[in-house]
């Protein structure tokens, strides 16, 4: 059976901001029996794509690692949620990883026009980037750029962006906040993954 969620954290640090998010979403989409999996990136054997255009042949990626499983959990999934620190205006770098591996599928349809994932299968996207700072004008923009393009590379429709800041002072758990906009974020990401049945 493959997970109906996909659930990426992309912080490298334990117990810290995304990863607490990340159990509050698990906990949510388990408590509406809609099954998930969690993929702590960081803690994979993930390689970086080496550009070397196999995938520009054949539709899928030469590298055979921790990603290979994911491609098929990317096509049968009802939707993905990304949960990324910000790093220098942008997402990490493992997130940065995952997301440059899912060339393989970006070639399948736009190079070879065969493409490795339904296209026509309704999915719905998540993105949650949590900044250390207070609020500046570039803090999400880089993230946001990739992501948008990353969840038109898996087909999913983004239709929630949550942007947290100023976790060096405050934390998301002491953040009240923040954590009602998740959970009211959560609630409608739900009734839509219940809905595309
Ligand atoms: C390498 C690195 C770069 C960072 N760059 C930024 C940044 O550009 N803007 C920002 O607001 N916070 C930045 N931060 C702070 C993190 O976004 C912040 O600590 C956040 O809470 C990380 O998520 P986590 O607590 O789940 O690990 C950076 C942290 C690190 C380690």
């Amino acid at each position: 059976m493959y997970p109906e969620i996909l659930i990426i954290n992309g912080s490298p640090r334990k117990n810290k901001n995304c990863f607490k998010i990340t159990n509050e979403v698990n906990s949510a989409l388990i408590e509406n029996a809609i099954s998930c999996k969690i993929f702590n990136i960081y803690d994979m054997d993930i390689e970086y794509c080496t550009a070397c255009g196999f995938c520009d042949k054949t539709g899928y990626c030469r590298i055979k690692d921790d990603m290979t499983p994911m491609y098929e959990m990317f096509n049968k999934a009802k939707g993905v949620i990304v949960i990324s620190p910000v790093h220098f205006d942008c997402i990490s770098a493992k997130v940065k990883t995952v997301v440059d591996r899912t060339q393989a599928i970006y070639a399948s349809k736009y190079i070879l026009n065969k493409s490795s994932i339904d296209r026509d299968k309704k999915r719905i996207g998540m993105y949650i980037a949590v900044g250390g700072s207070t609020p500046y004008p570039s803090q999400f923009m880089g993230g946001q750029t990739v992501m948008d393009f990353f969840f038109k590379s898996v087909n999913n429709k983004l239709m929630y962006n949550l942007h947290l800041n100023n976790t060096d002072k405050e934390t998301y758990e002491e953040n009240t906040e923040f954590r009602n906009k998740l959970q009211n974020n959560l609630d409608s990401y739900i009734k839509d993954i219940k809905e595309l049945d």
